[in-house]
């Protein structure tokens, strides 16, 4: 892949977000939500790719995967109104239909337009699957990481959390026991748990096991993300355990330098 390639996909998605525009704001600022998260998380891809010195063409790739990375999102709320994944279906497959049927990766060799596909495809999911290796993991785990640290500071950011009409749960700052539990026993929370603003809020904190590379995890700290979380919670015992305990869980990951998602610190805040 070359830059020639880059700014041939940029030029393509330009023009094929521009396509759903209607002129009516309202409408609108549902796309350019997410043309402006992928250009962020576009930011985050490159800095993730250079902070582990990726050479020319996988940083190329990186960035070409954050572009398109939600490119289904479009056609998902012009077909559903609406980016519940759980209505209606995943937006990362209608994504990999997008540019399939376009042929837009054409200009790639096939292992590229393969590593494009399988890593948009996975990058929302609770998980990459384990046969997955090679470049390809690594692509997945890059844009996995480049798309949670913005919606790190999208959650920790009250203007943005306004544009992403969470305002019907901001008012709500207790939390639900259950997602509670799964955060201290490190398990991933299931969006079906969601009940109010804070327990939106302990998800996207629990997406902090799911961190791959140095660079993510340092961010997370320097931006203060995991305090601007855990404050929001009401006062209560499990504030502090969970306060210590993500202390812990990075310094740990600071020496380890493991991207394991692995956790087994749930027994030692109990
Ligand atoms: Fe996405």
């Amino acid at each position: 892949m070359n830059h020639t390639n880059l700014e041939f996909f940029t030029d393509w998605f330009n023009s094929y977000v521009l396509y759903f525009h209607t002129g009516d704001i309202n409408i609108d600022v549902n796309y350019i939500l997410k043309e402006e998260h992928t250009q962020r998380v576009r930011i985050n891809s490159a800095n993730i790719a250079n902070s582990i010195s990726l050479c020319e063409n996988d940083q190329l790739l990186a960035e070409a995967i954050s572009l398109f990375h939600d490119i289904g999102r479009f056609r998902q709320y012009y077909d559903y109104n609406s980016f519940n994944d759980l209505q209606t279906g995943s937006h990362a497959t209608m994504g990999v239909h997008v540019l399939e049927e376009s042929n837009v990766l054409a200009c790639l060799v096939e292992e590229e337009q393969s590593i494009i596909l399988e890593a948009i495809e996975y990058h929302n999911m609770i998980s990459i699957p384990t046969e997955v290796t090679g470049r390809t993991l690594l692509h997945s785990q890059l844009i996995r990481d480049a798309d949670k640290l913005d919606g790190f500071y999208v959650i920790t950011n009250e203007n943005e959390i306004r544009k992403y009409s969470l305002d019907p749960l901001v008012e709500d700052a207790s939390f639900s026991q259950n997602v509670m539990n799964c955060l201290i026993e490190c398990r991933n929370i299931d969006y079906k748990e969601i009940k109010t603003l804070c327990d939106r809020k302990m998800l996207e904190l629990a997406l902090v096991y799911d961190l791959n590379f140095q660079y993510s995890r340092e961010l997370v700290i320097k931006k203060g993300y995991i305090e601007k979380l855990i404050n929001y919670l009401p006062e209560s015992k499990e504030k502090n355990q969970i306060k210590s305990h993500f202390e812990l869980y990075l310094n740990r990951k600071e020496l380890t330098n493991s991207g394991s998602t692995s956790c087994q610190w749930g027994q030692s805040i109990r």
